[in-house]
């Protein structure tokens, strides 16, 4: 039993399929036809609806993409979607129909032409403004909010003016208090499910059937919970955000007919800072932990802005980028880099490991029937240690890195110019069949002063580490040239700490792109 609040009313539900998604089930099960399907696969955002979680006895809303989400991942929550935003008037009390100010901004400043991609995003604005709590948002947080979601008609100047301007118009939502969609009302027992059946007789809707397979799905609460479903049901798979095992179902046509969603696990979600670590749970998501990196790892948090998109950040986790094990995952390369350790827990106790030790072959793991991913333990940085994170792809937002590499370098204690290097760690994606360390260049580093040429040098012996591959992402030359350049890259950032090298540090920055371009 499925049990989750739409668009304000709780209802229950027992029998749909284990890997039915959240689009599919509103437009089929809910004849709840606002909500689009573009790409059905987390690329365009035309499928966002807002996902409420309860935070201190209030409801918070996030934008995420209904066609890479499961239903089972909903137990518990509050969904929004577009067909609800609006305030309806009253006929008896002669008040007509009020629109969301992200609705109406939407409207007023024409950010909407064949209107394909608008619902999503009417959504994702919708989400900024009630985060906002109705206060104009900055440049920074409006591009970081539209990240996801792609229009190709309108063109974005006048999307990004609504958003601009949204502020401006009466806040009908979360802030005010209102009881309603935004902050539903306690729970209650289950209410009538909309008449699918009547919609589908009057020819609007093909429903079909709740559940077209024998599946079965859970939620479960707490560990031990989950712990007994894993060694009761070996073939069940475990989905987090779901947005790597949602792909399966709807580019693949895979079924999945056991599903465990983790995403309810309170305990899978903590982040504590220790001393010397900090131990991030598995089922935290990129959007949770984004502060924790940027205070402690600042080029580890500035990468999650080149990470997929807001609405993607704000279901997936580490443990489900890490349990993936795609040689092109982001996080795997900076945790390598930073020596960080995992925990594995199942039914039969937990074990700790270092994570390079973790990935065997090509989507192989340590990972043993049974068990899942519980904790990452990252040592902090020492105050001559220096992290550096690039990640190389096409597009600055939602791309697939072709290569992504990652360092920690120990410096001797001597002023910038004159520092020479003590040890590295590093971690490379899209250079071997699983995330790896480049240890052949990791002992030529040593010893030698922080300069290009120094590096430069250091960096011939990368090929000994890899032989990368040619995809449709880049060639193999050009893999090992970008990644021989990044080396040289940490040489000149290192001594040159102050100057605007990356393009994601314009906006921070009074610089010009052409001024960052002439610096780097
Ligand atoms: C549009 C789009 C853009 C993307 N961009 C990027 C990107 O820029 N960089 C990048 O690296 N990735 C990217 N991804 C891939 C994906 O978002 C990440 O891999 C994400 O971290 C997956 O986490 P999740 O929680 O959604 O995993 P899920 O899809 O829920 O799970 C993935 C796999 O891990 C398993 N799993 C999940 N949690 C656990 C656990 N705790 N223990 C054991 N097994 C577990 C699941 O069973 C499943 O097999 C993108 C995906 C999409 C759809
Ligand atoms: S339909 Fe394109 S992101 Fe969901
Ligand atoms: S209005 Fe047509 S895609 Fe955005």
């Amino acid at each position: 039993m499925i049990r989750f609040c739409l668009n304000g009313s709780w209802i229950e539900e027992s029998a749909v399929s284990s890997d039915m998604t959240v689009l599919r089930y509103l437009r089929t099960q809910q004849a709840l036809s606002g909500t689009k399907e573009g790409c059905g696969s987390g690329d365009c955002g035309a499928c966002s609806v807002l996902l409420g979680e309860k935070q201190d006895g209030k409801w918070q809303y996030q934008a995420i993409n209904g066609c890479i989400s499961f239903v089972a991942q909903l137990d518990g929550k509050s969904l929004i979607t577009v067909d609800a935003l609006a305030t309806k008037g009253s006929a008896k009390e002669k008040t007509p129909d009020q629109l969301h100010p992200a609705q109406q901004a939407m409207v007023d400043y024409h950010g909407s032409q064949c209107g394909f991609c608008t619902p999503g995003i009417v959504m994702s604005l919708a989400a900024l403004h009630e985060n906002q709590g109705g206060e104009p948002a900055d440049h920074h947080k409006i591009i970081d909010a539209l990240s996801g979601n792609l229009c190709r008609c309108t063109g974005y100047r006048p999307i990004i003016e609504a958003a601009e301007n949204m502020s401006k118009y009466q806040n009908n939502s979360a802030d005010a208090g209102q009881v309603g969609i935004w902050q539903p009302e306690a729970e209650t027992k289950s209410e009538a499910p909309v008449d699918v059946a009547a919609e589908t007789e009057a020819g609007l809707f093909h429903a079909a059937s709740n559940s077209d397979i024998a599946s079965q799905s859970w939620s479960p609460k707490t560990e031990d919970e989950l712990k007994t479903l894993l060694a009761q049901h070996p073939e069940a798979r475990m989905v987090a955000g779901g947005s790597d095992i949602a792909l399966e179902v709807t580019q693949m046509n895979r079924r999945l007919p056991e599903l465990i969603a983790i995403n309810d696990i309170a305990s899978l979600k903590t982040i504590t800072v220790e001393d010397d670590s900090i131990l991030i749970g598995a089922g935290v998501t990129y959007s949770q932990m984004e502060a924790t990196l940027n205070e402690h790892f600042p080029e580890f948090g500035q990468l999650l802005h080149r990470f997929a998109s807001r609405q993607v950040r704000n279901n997936g986790t580490m443990g489900g980028n890490v349990a993936n094990a795609s040689p092109i995952g982001d996080t795997p390369p900076v945790l390598l880099a930073l020596e960080a350790c995992i925990e594995l827990a199942s039914a039969e106790g937990n074990r700790w490991m270092p994570l390079k030790e973790f990935f065997l072959d090509y989507k192989k793991t340590e990972q043993k029937q049974g068990e899942y991913l519980r904790m990452f333990r990252i040592p902090r940085l020492q105050k001559n240690q220096a992290l550096k994170v690039y990640k190389i792809s096409k597009r600055l937002e939602d791309d697939i890195s072709a290569v992504l590499a990652a360092f920690k370098f120990t410096l001797s204690n001597k002023e910038v110019g004159e520092q020479t290097v003590i040890s590295v760690s590093s971690g490379f994606g899209g250079m071997a069949g699983i995330p790896k360390a480049a240890t052949n260049l990791e002992q030529a580093l040593v010893n030698k002063a922080v300069s290009m040429e120094a590096f430069e040098e250091a960096a011939q012996v990368l090929n000994q580490d890899f032989a990368p591959m040619t995809d449709v992402r880049a060639t193999s030359e050009y893999r090992m040239q970008v990644a021989q350049n990044l080396i040289q890259k940490c040489a000149f950032e290192l001594s040159n700490p102050n100057l605007v090298t990356r393009i994601e540090s314009l906006d921070k920055s009074e610089l010009s792109a052409g001024e960052v371009a002439n610096h780097a």
